[in-house]
């Protein structure tokens, strides 16, 4: 039996937070994933995740909420990514950053399900370094430094690649091949068209896409980013509404050799006219 993963793109305001619940459980009787994730910093307005959206996300079926470069923008999530084992922080950042670097998530039994039980999944995101508005370290040097320190021998590992170049992402797609279970890239919110096994059986993807609002900007409204980019004059950049849709990849991963053996982009139209859009 493999490990089937759902991970999902950076969620981008209540348009996203709500494509997300609503087409769980789709995603749920579809794939019939043990694991679902989803990167969760622009839950908060375009900008960070509260504890109440965490928590909310994590009821409504995210197993595991991964953050970027917009970690610390509510910074009532510190005492959140202090205590839960849920909800990890880029682990390239500096040493003092809060939060945990990596995480561990169990798939939950089944009834029915194999004898066997299936394995943890390891999770962890980095920072690129090009473009990167955080004070961010070396991504490779990080996954390196951290792979080791994991509590498992030979585990099954997710690595985000949080970045603003597809230079970067595939750079370290390549790097890891044969070393960790699946690349995937986030951070741009546009989805690429590239899903592979890489040679040695890492799964890869340059960016998942975001869960949001996709008659927009990068999920903001198309308006004021031209009022911005036209006049140069200020426009706050507020979330948009049009089009939510949920963006990500589907992964199997087979647990004796550790690698992927399938994956395909998901891409979900959420309605807006029906729950949990309108009560
Ligand atoms: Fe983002
Ligand atoms: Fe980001």
């Amino acid at each position: 039996m493999p490990l089937r993963v759902v991970m999902l793109g950076d969620i981008v305001g209540s348009p996203g937070r709500l494509a997300v619940m609503q087409q769980i459980p789709v995603i749920r009787q579809r794939w019939k994933p043990d694991l679902i994730l989803a990167n969760g910093e622009n839950a908060a307005a375009g900008s960070g995740l509260t504890p109440e959206q965490y928590h909310k996300l994590r009821a409504a079926g995210l197993d595991g909420i991964t953050l970027g470069d917009h970690v610390y923008k509510r910074d009532q999530i510190v005492p959140v990514l202090e205590t839960e084992q849920q909800i990890i922080r880029p682990a390239n950042l500096p040493t003092l950053a809060k939060g945990r670097s990596w995480m561990r998530l169990t798939p939950a039994s089944t009834p029915g399900s194999a004898p066997t039980p299936l394995p943890n999944l390891y999770v962890l995101t980095v920072l690129g370094r090009i473009f990167s508005s955080l004070p961010a370290d070396d991504p490779f040097a990080a996954v390196d430094r951290i792979l080791p320190e994991l509590p498992e021998r030979d585990p099954i590992v997710l690595v985000e690649v949080h970045a603003e170049t597809t230079s970067e992402k595939q750079a370290l797609g390549w790097y890891l091949d044969g070393r960790v279970a699946a690349v995937v890239g986030t951070h741009t919110h546009v989805p690429t068209a590239d899903a592979k096994i890489l040679p040695h059986g890492t799964g890869y993807i340059t960016d998942l896409g975001m869960s949001g609002p996709y008659e927009s900007v990068l999920g903001r409204r198309i308006d004021r980013v031209l009022t911005h980019m036209t006049t140069a004059m200020h426009a706050p950049f507020d979330v948009a509404d049009g089009d939510p849709r949920v963006c990500g990849v589907y992964l199997e991963i087979d647990p004796a050799s550790r690698r992927t053996t399938h994956i395909e982009r998901i891409e979900l139209k959420a309605d807006p006219h029906a729950r949990p859009f309108v009560a």
